[in-house]
């Protein structure tokens, strides 16, 4: 039987028709690292239902932040879509998952590259101070398909540059690259295309994706993991083993079959 906890909602953000976001109460005792999910849900019929939520907030936070799609007719985001502060929450006590700093050997530029929900455990990871003494630069790149679906772009462009705690090294070293392939933007076109043709590349001021310099941490769709996967192994990237020996890059699927 998995250890799970009661926590309550204080408030929700609905980013557009089809994203929002939620924070909760956390059980000071629960701990995590930066770039791990649990799994989280509702006791529906007298059960709970739950699925795996990366946890996008920071690990030194009062609160917990999920960052959900609303699937339609989806059995717990159709539900989750319709929390109101104060509402119950089910959190399982064990954090996992492959996107920790530590899987990671030391390296000078980090890439972060999500595609959708994909950014969520990234917002954590770039708000852990530990980030930004492993690396020079951190690249968090977000791809989606229209600008609307570009969450959390306000804060990572005009809030988190002037955090009391954060600001300084975030205007420092993140590199935040939005880009948007269903309609114009400033950059246009998927993660992968803009790597290759140096589109990413002419934005942050960086070399091209080189394993001696360079760390990658990917969450995306399964189609979005293949193929930048597939173009760091060209580059001669290794991923990080099961074994939880240290690699130049980890994956992790962004949950979204909810
Ligand atoms: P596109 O509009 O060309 O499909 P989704 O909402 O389907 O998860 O997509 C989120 C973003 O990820 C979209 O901008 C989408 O581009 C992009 N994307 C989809 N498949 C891939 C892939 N294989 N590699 C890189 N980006 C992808």
């Amino acid at each position: 039987m998995v250890a799970m906890a009661t926590e309550h909602v204080i408030d929700v953000r609905h980013w557009n028709d089809s994203l929002f976001s939620f924070r909760t109460t956390r059980d000071p005792g629960f701990r995590f690292d930066s770039g791990q999910f649990v799994m989280i849900g509702l006791e529906t019929e007298g059960r709970p239902l739950m699925r795996a939520y990366s946890i996008a907030s920071a690990s030194w936070e009062e609160h917990l932040e999920f960052f959900s799609i609303k699937v339609p007719n989806g059995p717990l985001t159709s539900r989750l879509q319709h929390l109101q502060p104060g509402d119950p929450l089910i959190v399982t006590r064990k954090p996992t998952g492959t996107l920790v700093l530590t899987d990671l050997k030391p390296g000078k530029y980090l890439y972060l590259l999500g595609t959708g929900t994909g950014l969520a455990p990234f917002m954590s990871i770039i708000r852990d101070p530990d980030t930004y003494e492993r690396f020079d630069r951190i690249v968090l790149a977000h791809g989606v398909r229209r600008v609307e679906d570009l969450a959390y772009a306000d804060y990572l462009e005009n809030q988190l540059p002037q955090h009391d705690y954060l600001g300084e090294l975030v205007r420092e070293k993140l590199i935040y690259y939005p880009t948007v392939t269903r309609e114009p933007f400033r950059h246009q076109g998927r993660i992968t295309d803009a790597i290759v043709d140096g589109t990413m590349g002419a934005a942050t001021g960086l070399p091209p994706l080189n394993p001696a310099t360079d760390r990658v941490m990917l969450c995306g769709s399964p189609a979005m993991l293949e193929d930048l996967g597939a173009l760091l192994d060209g580059r001669g990237f290794h991923a990080s083993p099961r074994t939880r020996e240290p690699g130049d890059y980890v994956v992790e699927r962004a949950f979204v079959e909810k």
